[in-house]
């Protein structure tokens, strides 16, 4: 997007990776459901709720960068448009839970990358970002961690020999 600094396109880059991954959830929680994982709801909820306070948090960030929110938010859109996109080759109507996790394994590893460059980026000048970074990154590591855990449970419960 026009007129934006290397920082504000990456705050409007995780604002928009928190909007795909509340639709990326909410995806998965059907699968989850469907297979009858209960334990898994659960924590796929929290994830959900998680990217939506992420995302609130980003947007009032964005409102204190001066004529720029709006600018913000459409970098957020586009990332969000990119993110919908992904899920859609990637997950099809043959898709189980597993699969489910295995994309959510990508889509948190790009949170904490992305998430990683706005630390980067964010060092002493902005505080307000080093702020809502210390608070978010934690939180996208242990997202990472937990659907990499469920991936690899899931697949644990797997015979490896049966027809797919
Ligand atoms: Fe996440």
């Amino acid at each position: 997007v026009a007129g934006l600094t290397n920082l504000e396109t990456k705050l409007g880059e995780v604002t928009g990776l928190a909007m795909a991954a509340q639709a990326a959830t909410a995806k998965v929680l059907a699968l989850a459901k469907a297979d009858g994982e209960s334990e898994l709801e659960k924590k796929l909820q929290l994830m959900h709720d998680e990217a939506s306070e992420t995302e609130n948090r980003c947007t009032d960030l964005a409102g204190e960068f001066d004529g720029k929110k709006t600018a913000i938010l459409e970098e957020a859109r586009s990332t969000k448009a990119k993110g919908a996109e992904m899920m859609k080759t990637y997950l099809d109507s043959d898709s189980d839970s597993l699969d489910g996790f295995e994309f959510l394994t990508m889509a948190e590893a790009g949170e904490v990358g992305h998430w990683s460059v706005l630390q980067a980026m964010s060092k002493t000048a902005h505080p307000r970002v080093v702020e809502l970074v210390e608070w978010a990154l934690p939180i996208q590591h242990r997202h990472l961690k937990e659907v990499m855990t469920a991936s690899i449970d899931l697949a644990a419960d797997e015979d490896p020999d049966e027809t797919a």
